[in-house]
């Protein structure tokens, strides 16, 4: 099946991206409305902004069990973004549809991704986050949404390039070093951020979709846990993002071809939050 999410590229400076490849249509302070179908609001936040005293409020913002999961981290800065992601999560949740961000209640699905428990209003918005021990991010939206940061500057394992798609890794095949890296991050982060989207996560295949890059083209294939219509080809949007040195940032939303999609994206100061 094609899948071939038309995609207005624009490269340059814009409300605290380094760089952006893909359709923003603005930035700022999320609405209070909520959510319109067209809507997504992207927050991201660099941990080496968050000080103590904001990683001990944040804290006070999460359920006991997230609580209890961010002191089993034994990595100071892998629980320092455990704790600020989730509370960018509840933040953004409070922000865009109201209430105490406290009062936000998760379920899991059957392969871990979450989701807010039937007890909160109908419809319920969706959601992802991620989290890298320098960057985390949210996305929030009316349909299903992926996310995925990654830091784009370590090592790119080979062993997971074989598993993605015969183009991509022809692609890959003409690269080295730098080239390769970001070429392989690109690729990750949207494959990611897709797996997520859907829910499936890791235990997807990695060569669907199979991506072409600048202009950045989707191909899909069917899947049972695809929840896309496999009669609409052009169902996903995909945006790539550069929040800060050394980090790519992917997100995936489902979303047809030729509806509107408003992305509002920005850095979050860690005052701001909670
Ligand atoms: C989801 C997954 C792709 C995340 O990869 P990652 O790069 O290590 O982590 P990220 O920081 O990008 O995202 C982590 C967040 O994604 C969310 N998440 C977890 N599982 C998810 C899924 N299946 N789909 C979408 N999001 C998921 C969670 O909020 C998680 O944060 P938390 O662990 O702090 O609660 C990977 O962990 C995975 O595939 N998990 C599924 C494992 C599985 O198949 N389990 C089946 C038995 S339950």
């Amino acid at each position: 099946m094609e899948g071939a999410p038309a995609m207005s590229s624009r490269e340059g400076e814009a409300g605290g991206l380094c760089r952006t490849a893909g359709h923003i249509v603005g930035d700022g302070p999320a609405s209070a409305a909520p959510l319109a179908p067209e809507n997504v609001q992207l927050r991201w936040l660099r941990m080496a902004d968050a000080e103590t005293r904001h990683l001990d409020r944040w804290f006070g913002l999460l359920a006991a069990s997230e609580q209890v999961r961010a002191m089993r981290f034994r990595n100071r800065a892998d629980r320092a973004a455990y704790v600020a992601a989730h509370a960018l999560l509840r933040h953004m949740l409070s922000e865009a549809l109201g209430g105490d961000p406290r009062a936000w209640v998760f379920v899991t699905g059957s392969f871990g991704k979450p989701a807010l428990a039937a007890s909160h209003l109908r419809p319920r918005p969706h959601f992802n986050i991620s989290h890298t021990r320098d960057l985390v991010a949210c996305a929030i939206a009316s349909a299903p949404v992926g996310v995925d940061v990654e830091a784009s500057n370590g090592e790119a394992p080979r062993a997971v390039a074989e598993r993605f798609a015969p183009g991509e890794r022809a692609m890959l095949a003409k690269a080295a070093g730098a080239e390769y890296r970001s070429i392989f991050f690109r690729l990750w982060t949207l494959k990611e951020a897709y797996l997520k989207a859907t829910g499936e996560g890791l235990s997807g295949r990695l060569d669907s979709p199979a991506f072409q890059l600048d202009p950045l083209r989707a191909t899909l294939w069917p899947s049972e846990n695809d929840p896309a219509e496999p009669s609409n080809p052009d169902a996903w949007r995909f945006l790539e993002f550069l929040p800060c040195d050394g980090h790519r940032l992917a997100l995936a939303v489902l979303r047809p071809d030729q509806a509107p999609l408003d992305v509002l994206a920005a850095a979050i100061d860690p005052a701001d939050l909670g």
